[in-house]
C-alpha cells in the first residue's frame, strides 16, 4: 500500500510516499525558517501562505524522487491537528481534495501520533509496549504505548514545552529563533558547575513536568552576569546549565516511567529528541537499568510527513481496508487547531 503522507502544521511544508513493503520512496520539506527568523519566531499568515506556495510543487518532487504516478497512491495521511488553524487548512484541504479527485480514502492524523510513532522508522526499530516521551516544541508527554492507537497518558508538562522552553532560553541568550539546535550547540563550550539552575519538579513523585520555572532562572542569570553584555563564556556556561537541567528532569521521569510500568523499552521522539546532550544521557541511564532507548533517525526528529504516513498507514491498517474514499456524500473536512491525542486515537478506532 502507497500512502502520501502531507504535513503543515506550522513551519514546515512536508510531503512524502511511504510503502508498506518497500518503505519510504520519497520525502520533500521546505522549511520557512529564513523567512520567520526576522520576526524572532513563526507568524501565523505568513506560515499559511507559504504552505500554499509550496505544497504542489513539493508533491511533483515527490512523487519524481519515488518514480510514481498520483494514481499509484492507496491512501492519504494528513496532520489536521494540533497546529495552526491556517497552516493546517492548507495540507488538509490538499489532501481531501487529492483523495476526492483519486477516490482514495483520506486519513486525518495526529502529529503527535507522528511523532510518537516515528522511532519504529529507526534500525532496529522498538517493539511494543513501550513507554514514549515525546518533547516537541508544543508538547511534553510521557505515555504508555501498548500498541498502534492504544496510547496511556503516564503525566505531561504543566506549563511550557520542553522545545519551547529551549526556544524562549535561546532568546534571553541572544540566540534568536529556532533555539533548540543553538542552545545545544553553544552548551559545547560551557563550563560544568560555574553556575545552578533548578531541576523543576524532579522529586515532585509523579510523572509530570514544568519549565516555567527554568525559563525564569535563566533570566534571572542572564540579567546577574551582565544582562546585555553577557559574555561569550556566560552564555555557553548559562546553556549548558540549561541543558543539563533539562537532560536531569528528562532523563529522571523517563526512567522513573519505565520503573512505575515495569517496562524495559523507552522511545523518545519530537524535536527536542534531536539533542546530542539529552540522547546521550538518556542512553546512559536507561541502560544502567538493563533497559534500551530508540530515537527516530536524526531527520525525522523534527516535523516531517514520513511520520505522518507512517501513523497514516497504521491507521488504514487498524480498519483493515474498510475506510470509504472520498466520494461526492462526503465532502467535508476540518482542521483541530487544539486535539487531545485521546480523543483523536479513540475517534479513529
Ligand atoms: O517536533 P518539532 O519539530 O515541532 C513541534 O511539533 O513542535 O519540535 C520543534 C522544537 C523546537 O522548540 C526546537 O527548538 C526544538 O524542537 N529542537 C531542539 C533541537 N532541534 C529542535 N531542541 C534541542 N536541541 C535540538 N537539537
Ligand atoms: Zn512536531
Amino acid at each position: 500500500m502507497l500512502v502520501l503522507g502531507i504535513e503543515t502544521s506550522c513551519d514546515e511544508t512536508a510531503l512524502a510516499l511511504l510503502d508498506s513493503e518497500r518503505g519510504v520512496l520519497g520525502q520533500r520539506l521546505h522549511s520557512q525558517v529564513d523567512m520567520h527568523v526576522a520576526y524572532g519566531g513563526v507568524v501565523p499568515e505568513l506560515a499559511s501562505r507559504d504552505h500554499v506556495r509550496h505544497v504542489l510543487p513539493l508533491l511533483d518532487q515527490v512523487l519524481d524522487e519515488a518514480g510514481e504516478k498520483l494514481t499509484a497512491i492507496d491512501a492519504i495521511a494528513v496532520t489536521a491537528g494540533p497546529g495552526l488553524a491556517g497552516a493546517l487548512l492548507v495540507g488538509v484541504s490538499i489532501g481531501h481534495a487529492l483523495g476526492y479527485a483519486l477516490r482514495r480514502p483520506v486519513v486525518d492524523v495526529h502529529h503527535l501520533e507522528g511523532h510518537l510513532l516515528s522511532p519504529l522508522l529507526a534500525r532496529p526499530a522498538p517493539e511494543f509496549p513501550f513507554i514514549a516521551l515525546l518533547v516537541s516544541g508544543g508538547h511534553t508527554q510521557l505515555l504508555h504505548v501498548a500498541g498502534y492507537g492504544d496510547y496511556r497518558l503516564l503525566g505531561e508538562t504543566l506549563d511550557d514545552a520542553a522545545g519551547e522552553a529551549f526556544d524562549k532560553t535561546a532568546q534571553l541568550l541572544g540566540l534568536g529563533y529556532p533555539g533548540g539546535p543553538a542552545v545545544s550547540r553553544i552548551a559545547e563550550f560551557g563550563i560544568a558547575g560555574a553556575l545552578k539552575l533548578p531541576r523543576p519538579m524532579i522529586s515532585s513523585g509523579n510523572l509530570d513536568f514544568s519549565f516555567s520555572g527554568l525559563k525564569t532562572a535563566v533570566l534571572t542569570a542572564v540579567r546577574r552576569l551582565g544582562g546585555g553584555n553577557l559574555c561569550e563564556q556566560s552564555r555557553a556556561d548559562i546553556a549548558l546549565e540549561f541543558v543539563q537541567a533539562m537532560a536531569d528532569v528528562l532523563a529522571s521521569k523517563a526512567t522513573r516511567a519505565l520503573e512505575e510500568t515495569g517496562l524495559k523499552t523507552l522511545v523518545v521522539a519530537g524535536g527536542v529528541s534531536a539533542n546530542t546532550q539529552l540522547r546521550t544521557r538518556l542512553c546512559d541511564e536507561v541502560a544502567a537499568r538493563g533497559a534500551k532507548v530508540f530515537f527516530p533517525p536524526i531527520e525525522l526528529c523534527t516535523d516531517n510527513a514520513v511520520m505522518i504516513a507512517l501513523a497514516g498507514l497504521a491507521s488504514v491498517r487498524r480498519h483493515s481496508g474498510s475506510l470509504a474514499p472520498r466520494s461526492r456524500q462526503s465532502l467535508g473536512f476540518s482542521v483541530r487547531p487544539r486535539w487531545p491525542l485521546a480523543q483523536a486515537v479513540s475517534s479513529q478506532n
